[in-house]
């Protein structure tokens, strides 16, 4: 295992301030995604739409890491430069999805699948440009879900994607994902993630994870989407840290939130509490890995139209920028300031 190399990548990856693009979706997800807006799933529309999120002027100040599908790694600007070479340039590291996707484990849960082939997936990967990866697994909520099979077969499939990755020089980013859909509690959210994430930590222990050289992208706690009344946002930031401080160890340098279909404003007021809040005992750094509350706006403002790329990649600034921000609990104090700089970047 390359511990340098390793060390290096972690140290531009858990950088202050920042925060990582999750722009990753399969093809399938994606093309539900273009579907809600009558946009065609094509190649080129899915090159063009990436074209326009990595191409966003000043975006680095912002991301420093993006997690590309594997079509997306081997695409090419309009000029002709690799993504991830685009990427490079900007001081923005590229990083690979590396799952297949999620199969049945038992009659309710799923299992993600994708371990056989991943070393050798992994020295392509490489050789593109990749440095870090990215493998989500998923649990659903209930009174009695997530199963302790779904819980250990998941965090035991977790852990050794994070092996192969860090014995390929590739930091790992562990993702269990605790789904929001459904009516359960805040308070069955917390358990069920509690015990979750107990499991996924005793198996990176059990596998011998450098875990100064990963990252933990988890959801946050949170009342299910059907749940009435909804969490409040100092609810969600202090259950949040309270299972933390409860499971993660203090040598992981950064835990990146998903977004979990949060609206981006919530995503974004969420991350700021916690950051406010934070305390010695908290000492990782808290930041946000999204996919969909860093691209929404963007992605319905362009629409599949090349007039609209400049509006799109100002809506992305925007969400990017006050992200940032909430990395440092100065969301609110900034947010009006941030959107008037962000329209004067694109005058
Ligand atoms: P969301 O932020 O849209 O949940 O996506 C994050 C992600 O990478 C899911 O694997």
């Amino acid at each position: 295992m390359a511990v340098h190399e390793l060390e290096g990548i972690i140290l531009q990856l858990a950088a202050s301030g920042k925060g990582i693009l999750a722009a990753d979706e399969s093809q399938t997800t994606i093309g539900k995604r273009f579907a809600s807006l009558h946009v065609e799933s094509t190649v080129e529309n899915r090159r063009s739409y990436r074209e326009l999120l990595f191409t966003t002027p000043g975006i680095e100040a912002f991301i420093n890491g993006v997690i590309l599908h594997e079509e997306t790694l081997g695409q090419r600007n309009r000029e002709g430069v690799l993504f991830p070479d685009l990427l490079d340039e900007q001081g923005i590291l590229p990083g690979i999805k590396v799952d297949k996707g999620l199969i049945p484990l038992n009659t309710k849960e799923k299992i993600t699948q994708g371990l056989d082939g991943l070393a050798e997936r992994l020295v392509i990967y490489k050789n593109l440009g990749a440095c870090f990866a990215k493998w989500r697994a998923v649990f659903t909520i209930s009174n009695t879900l997530p199963s302790s099979l779904a819980i250990v077969a998941n965090a035991q499939a977790l852990a050794r994607y994070a092996y192969i990755c860090q014995d390929n020089g590739f930091v790992p980013i562990v993702e269990p994902e605790l789904l929001i859909d459904g009516n359960h509690s805040l308070a069955r959210c917390a358990e069920a993630s509690e015990a979750t994430l107990h499991a996924v930590f005793e198996e990176l222990h059990k596998h011998q994870i450098l875990l100064k050289c990963m990252i933990l992208k988890p959801s946050m706690v949170i009342a299910g989407n059907q749940h009435m009344p909804p969490s409040s946002i100092n609810e969600v930031a202090h259950a949040t840290l309270k299972v933390l401080q409860h499971t993660v160890p203090t040598d992981v340098p950064s835990i990146n939130f998903l977004s979990g279909g949060q609206t981006p404003e919530q995503a974004t007021a969420h991350l700021n509490a916690m950051n406010k809040l934070k305390t010695a005992k908290q000492p990782w750094l808290l930041s946000f890995s999204y996919g969909r509350a860093l691209q929404e706006p963007a992605l319905k403002t362009w629409n599949g139209k090349a007039h609209n790329v400049k509006a799109a990649q100002r809506a992305f600034y925007k969400r990017a920028k006050l992200n940032a921000a909430a990395c440092k609990g100065l969301y609110q104090t900034t947010m009006e300031a941030e959107d008037k700089e962000a329209e004067l970047a694109f005058v």
